[in-house]
């Protein structure tokens, strides 16, 4: 567990845009400092940006930590490849690299989903092997197949997300009412899962996932499929999370989104890290290159060639 927590005023933590409001307004007016700068949400060409103050970014508490990690699916290569790596309590994290690089796998094996082959994670300070349980209660993973529950209405499937965490019932209906209003499901709660769009089960995931207020969001791509106002409405989620001072590690392929969202960001391929810093640091190192996405085909191209020289040296 972080040695403190940084919520600057009591009450649930999944609060509805106009409470968040209300509360910061309060701290202000009450003369409280916040130890998190708040973020700002500015527009440019049209396209809005979050930002926060970058003296703030990645300096919190070690939320997740990965020492070491390996995990291979068979005998012929190792889909992680001694992997480490920390995340901090106030930071969105983000996971790029190319398809194949070994996003999925990290995301899972820091959620328990998959055992590990060598080295070790922890969770707020659990070992997702030998304590679980108490890690698993510190996180919320949506996964990128949202294929699941079919036969459940969502509001049953919330239901028993909410009975699974124990989320007593005053809570989970201010969760449900809140999260549901803020993707834009609430009225389509009654009807069975199976007749929801792609985008609407990964909403309904997401929600449940969220239901809990875990510390450490994990989402594996979560604004494909999403419709531009809730990829919009996760984005401020995400970052109120983080402003809170908790964290949120999601993996993108859109360099974009990595660059206005994103405190810290790590791009892996062949399982290995080949990078971990602000945009700003990894603008700095290609300083030449104009494009996110020709740097970003160079990173990748860069380790192509060392893992190419290392095999060549075995
Ligand atoms: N269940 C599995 N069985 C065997 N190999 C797997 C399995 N899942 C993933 N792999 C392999 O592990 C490697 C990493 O896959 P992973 O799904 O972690 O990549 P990713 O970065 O998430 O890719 P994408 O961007 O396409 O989602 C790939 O070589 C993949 O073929
Ligand atoms: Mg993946």
């Amino acid at each position: 567990m972080a040695a403190h927590d940084h919520r600057p005023l009591a009450g649930h933590a999944i609060m509805s845009k106009e409470e968040s409001l209300v509360n910061q307004k309060r701290a202000w007016k009450g003369g409280l400092t916040l130890k998190r700068s708040r973020p700002f949400l500015y527009t440019v060409g049209g396209l809005q940006k979050f930002e926060t103050d970058p003296a703030s970014r990645g300096k919190g508490d070690i939320m997740i930590e990965l020492k070491e990690v390996s995990k291979s699916y068979d005998e012929v290569r190792k889909a992680v490849d001694q992997l480490t790596l920390d995340i901090r309590d106030g930071e969105i994290f983000g996971f790029l690299g190319p398809n194949g690089a070994g996003k999925t796998t990290t995301l899972k094996l820091i959620t328990g989903l998959l055992s590990l082959d060598q080295g070790s994670i922890s969770v707020n300070g659990f070992d997702i092997e030998k304590e679980g349980l108490e890690a698993k209660k510190r996180l919320a993973f949506v996964p990128d197949n949202p294929d699941t529950f079919q036969r459940l209405k969502g509001i049953e499937y919330l239901r028993f997300i909410a009975d699974v965490y124990g989320v007593d019932q005053t809570l989970r209906q201010q969760r449900v009412e809140t999260l549901t209003r803020r993707f834009g499901i609430h009225d389509v709660l009654n009807q069975m899962i199976k007749t929801y769009s792609h985008g609407m089960k990964q909403k309904i995931i997401l929600c449940g996932a969220l239901l809990h207020d875990p510390e450490n969001w994990i989402l594996d791509e979560p604004m494909t499929g999403l419709d531009p106002a809730s990829s919009f409405e996760l984005k401020q989620l995400m970052r109120e999370h983080a402003d809170r001072g908790k964290t949120v590690l999601f993996s993108t392929h859109v360099l974009e989104v990595a660059e206005k969202v994103c405190d810290r960001l790590s791009v892996i391929d062949n399982g290995k890290l080949l990078f971990v810093g602000t945009m700003d640091q990894l603008k700095a190192r290609y300083a030449d290159d104009a494009s996110l996405e020709s740097l970003f085909l160079r990173l990748v191209r860069e380790g192509d060639q060392e893992a190419a020289l290392a095999a060549e040296a075995r």
